[in-house]
């Protein structure tokens, strides 16, 4: 399997949009949205999800059968030398344990440093042993900050990557997963 992973717009909110349901409804306690949430949401809803200021929005495609098969989302630092953040990440279970996410998150964290970010932080839920793993092996420990009750009343970790802000370092738009 190949994999390519396209930076997406605004204008491409129709296929964030079938991957972003396909996560909620394959994974309902993984994200702090409800699939309820957004099953309805109109569209000038998706674009404006796609058009958080300065972030990167990544789809992973099967370069073989053009599906999209994962996702994930970069937002900048407040300030040079602050902490950008990962958010949506989902692999379809099709393609789990293939370095799917891995490549989303390599990318991101590239992507990052070229923002001049000094460190990658995310949320994760507690019992959520497969993404907690794929963090830790990508570089990511557990900080001491919890984050507000989610929707089912569990309070989110923090895990948190350091990265080279200085690094000349450009976002690495395509990547290559091989089984
Ligand atoms: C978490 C998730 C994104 C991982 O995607 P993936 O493409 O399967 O991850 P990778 O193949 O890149 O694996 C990265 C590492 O994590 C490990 N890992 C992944 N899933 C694992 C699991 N279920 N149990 C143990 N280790 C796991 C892999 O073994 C790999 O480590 P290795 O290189 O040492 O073997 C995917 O399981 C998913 O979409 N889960 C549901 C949604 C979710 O939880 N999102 C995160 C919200 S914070």
């Amino acid at each position: 399997m190949s994999i390519e992973l396209r930076a997406v717009s605004a204008d491409d909110w129709r296929a964030w949009r079938s991957v972003w349901l396909a996560a909620l409804t394959d994974s309902p306690g993984a994200f702090g949205s409800r699939l309820r949430d957004w099953a309805d949401a109109p569209d000038g809803r998706w674009r404006d999800r796609l058009s958080i200021a300065g972030a990167i929005d990544l789809l992973a495609v099967d370069a073989d059968g053009n599906a999209p098969v994962g996702m994930a989302t970069g937002t900048p630092p407040q300030e040079r030398e602050g902490r950008a953040e990962l958010i949506s990440m989902w692999v379809d279970p099709a393609v789990r344990g293939r370095g799917v996410a891995t490549a989303l998150i390599t990318a991101i964290a590239s992507w990052a440093e070229s923002t001049g970010a000094a460190s990658l932080a995310l949320s994760v839920m507690p019992d959520n042993v497969a993404a907690r793993r794929t963090y830790e092996t990508n570089g990511f420990t557990v900080s001491e900050e919890l984050r507000d009750a989610a929707p089912g009343g569990q309070r989110e970790l923090v895990m948190v990557r350091k990265l080279s802000p200085d690094s000349s370092a450009s976002a690495l738009l395509r990547a290559s997963a091989y089984t």
